[in-house]
């Protein structure tokens, strides 16, 4: 048995690496494991134009057989070296998650949510031949039924839910944009990158700052860029070479920003709490229109109907998307968004105390 070393990314075959590693030493698990997505050709859009699908060499097993008998063998050495407080997420598609389901549960893992990752802005069936695929499942697990004192900051995700409680519905769009390493050739470094708002969401949720979070399917270090920008250690481990050092670049890169304590201490409502669709019941502001952010009102939103707002096909609270576009764990969207009335560009949080002036 080896120490890990932290904040480093290991090469090689995860199953053989994890077997080095020490019983009980990982607060967290996120894996990303390989879909086995059984592609047996190339997919073209009507227009002729290839689909940039998963189509690696890391992804192909020969049968369901080979794909199980992998998943329990890393699954095994997971629930070997997390702490007895520590939960594993597992994300995967249809086409593996209810094999990596039962594995787990053959394992003795125990389920505690089956969070829907709802993509916002899901890449269309192209052959029209079924619904478009807009979801994908991340399984939550503590080591075991009896395994009650795991970690969940409920308050904290509260507040980050903009004091409501967070459902197992997440709606992220697909990593798109400025957040898409790409390569020298302007193409995707990798197919299947995941946006970083979703490991965002994971660490906060399970684990503590200083926390350690290993990933045994590192591809391009979205776990560890989160686990980095939000004070906790991180462990990775990757087959390929070539992501390897994606990762460590985009790492590097990272800033550590304020701890949840600092956080939770900036966004204390002085004000009485408001949900920013109150303002829409009472047509203090209508959906479709625009809010701004300050800098130069470089960047708007679109207020929708449920309180929500659409920002580059990325849904969510005001405060939620104020974090997204500042690359901060949170936001006090109140104090982040304008809107123009008559006019003048109000902050929005001027529009909350004439909602609290109705005495409402
Ligand atoms: C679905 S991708 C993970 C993507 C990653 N979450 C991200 O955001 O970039 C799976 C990754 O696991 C790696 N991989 C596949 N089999 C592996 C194995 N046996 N050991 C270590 N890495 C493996 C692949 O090279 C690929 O980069």
């Amino acid at each position: 048995m080896i120490d890990i070393k932290m904040n480093h990314i290991y090469h090689g075959d995860c199953i053989e690496i994890l077997k080095s590693f020490p019983s009980k030493s990982v607060d967290l698990i996120f894996a990303d494991p390989p879909y086995n997505m059984q592609l047996k050709k190339e997919l073209y859009r009507p227009n002729n134009t290839k689909v940039d699908g998963v189509n690696d060499d890391w992804d192909k097993f020969s049968s369901f057989q080979e794909y199980d008998n992998f998943c329990i063998a890393w699954l095994k050495e997971c629930k070997r070296i997390l702490k007895d407080t520590g939960t594993i997420w597992v994300i995967g598609s249809y086409h593996n998650i209810y094999r990596v389901g039962a594995i787990l549960l053959d394992l003795g893992f125990w389920i505690l949510n089956d969070v829907t990752w709802h993509k916002s802005n899901p890449m269309p069936n192209f052959l029209g031949t079924r619904f478009t695929n807009a979801t994908e499942t991340l399984l939550w697990c503590s080591k075991g039924e009896n395994f009650k004192k795991y970690t969940f900051n409920h308050k904290l995700m509260k507040q980050y839910n903009g004091g409501k409680q967070m459902t197992s519905v997440w709606n992220i769009g697909l990593c798109i944009g400025n957040e898409r390493i790409k390569g020298e050739d302007g193409k995707k470094a990798h197919s299947t990158q995941k946006p970083q708002e979703l490991l965002k969401r994971v660490i906060l949720s399970t684990t503590n700052p200083n926390d350690i979070v290993l990933d045994p399917f590192f591809g391009t270090g979205t776990t560890g860029a989160a686990a980095k920008m939000l004070g906790r250690n991180f462990v990775g481990i990757e087959r390929e070479k070539k992501y390897i050092s994606i990762a460590e670049k985009r790492i590097e890169n990272i800033k550590t920003v304020f701890p949840e304590s600092a956080w939770l201490e900036t966004i204390k409502e002085e004000k009485p709490k408001v949900a920013f669709v109150k303002l829409l019941e009472k047509n203090i502001i209508s959906a479709g229109e625009l809010l701004y952010t300050r800098k130069r009102y470089s960047k708007k939103a679109k207020i929708l109907a449920d309180g929500n707002l659409n920002y580059e096909n990325n849904i969510g609270s005001i405060h939620r998307i104020g974090a997204l576009i500042q690359q901060t764990p949170s936001c006090n969207g109140w104090k982040f968004w304008y809107i123009f009335k008559n006019n003048k560009l109000f902050l929005l949080d001027d529009l909350r105390g004439e909602y609290l002036k109705l005495g409402l």
